[in-house]
């Protein structure tokens, strides 16, 4: 099922001075094909190892495991000789072995060995995947391998830095990461979906100016003189006083969102920070058109070290995304089942910046099919 793009009625564009809307234009949604050529997180790095593990990725089947020195690498997992899933075989050195009928594999896939013959072919082969390490986590690329450049990989250094305290989770969501993507830029729901975490009722009013650079689109608010929402409040024990608070979220790329806020107390208490600081990493990576893998990590500038500081933002950051969770499966199980094609899809300002990262996800799709 396929949704016509419409024109965006848009009824307030003052807060979107920057960036103009172009009328029309097409945008990604769940059926779109998925882009390929970017990297995407395929598992945490402590998951790789010596011992094989498998994960499916853009449609794909991908077994990754570790060499002797410690690099990842990812092949398809199938054998080319009888479909065996090779994560069902073994590492040997640093070559990965078919439990079937014992074909060997090199890091670059070629077969080194295939123990009833003794000859082995040109063509005994499995496809690999160029994967790279980053900090906490692995990455994949799925597409042209021409063009898989690791300075391609996004930059998030607060992930590996010592100056943030970070928690992390996982979630598997049945939904498509289109969604995901808008659901990240779109702070309007925050009061309705999210009322215990990070949803204030005077979050409504903040300001919002949203701009694109390349294939990026960020949004950036403020707010003054408010309470600070719990998940930032709770942990800095200023939930007594009100604050001014920044945000900006960014589509980084189809794999990647980020978020920095920074709260502001402008009449601190003894010893205590006059600005707390936070990064929220959101990584996702497609399984098929209605599935992705998801890690999200939240860093922080204070009490690093904090335990029970780690524990609070770890249920309250598992808590907020699970409603993220939910309405993204819920969304997805309705327009999945629903038999006629949907009619219109209504839009507003504040929808733009989703929109625009629809728009640039659809682009990169149809330019990867020439
Ligand atoms: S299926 Fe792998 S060697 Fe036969
Ligand atoms: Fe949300």
């Amino acid at each position: 099922m396929t949704h016509a793009s419409q024109a965006i009625p848009l009824n307030d564009e003052a807060i979107f001075d920057a960036m103009p809307m172009e009328e029309g234009g097409q945008f990604a949604n769940h059926a779109t094909p998925l882009i390929r050529n970017c990297w995407y997180v395929c598992a945490r790095r402590d998951e790789v190892g010596r011992t094989p593990i498998s994960r499916r990725l853009l449609d794909t089947d991908v077994v990754m495991y570790r060499t002797q020195s410690g690099q990842p690498v990812a092949m398809h997992n199938r054998c080319p000789h009888r479909a065996f899933p090779l994560v069902k075989g073994r590492v040997e050195g640093d070559r990965l072995v078919c439990g079937y009928h014992g074909m060997e594999f090199e890091p670059d896939g070629l077969c080194a060995h295939l123990p009833a013959v003794s000859h082995v072919p040109a063509n005994a082969c499995v496809q690999t995947y160029p994967i790279a390490d980053r900090g906490p986590l692995t990455w994949i690329w799925m597409g042209d391998p021409n063009l898989a450049d690791e300075a391609l990989i996004p930059e998030l250094p607060w992930l590996a830095s010592s100056e943030w305290g970070t928690v992390t989770g996982d979630f598997h969501i049945k939904a498509d990461y289109v969604s995901m993507h808008e659901n990240l830029i779109d702070q309007t729901h925050f009061p309705f979906l999210h009322p215990g975490t990070v949803g204030t009722p005077e979050y409504a009013r903040a300001s919002m100016e949203a701009s694109t650079e390349g294939n990026q689109v960020a949004i950036t608010r403020r707010l003054d003189n408010a309470p600070p929402p719990g998940i930032y409040g709770k942990p800095a024990d200023i939930m007594h006083k009100n604050v001014d608070r920044t945000s900006e979220a960014r589509f980084a790329s189809p794999a990647v969102h980020t978020a920095h806020a920074k709260i502001f107390d402008t009449q601190p208490d003894a010893g205590k920070p006059s600005v707390y600081g936070y990064y929220i990493t959101h990584c996702f990576t497609p399984e098929s058109n209605h599935s992705i893998h998801y890690w999200w990590f939240n860093s922080r500038d204070y009490r690093i070290d904090d335990t029970d500081t780690d524990d609070f933002l770890r249920e309250a950051s598992t808590q907020a995304y699970y409603e993220d969770v939910e309405a993204l499966e819920w969304i997805m199980d309705v327009v999945l089942s629903d038999k006629e094609a949907q009619q219109f899809e209504l839009s507003f300002a504040p929808d733009k910046p989703g929109l625009m990262a629809r728009r640039i996800m659809h682009r990169l799709a149809m330019a990867e099919r020439g």
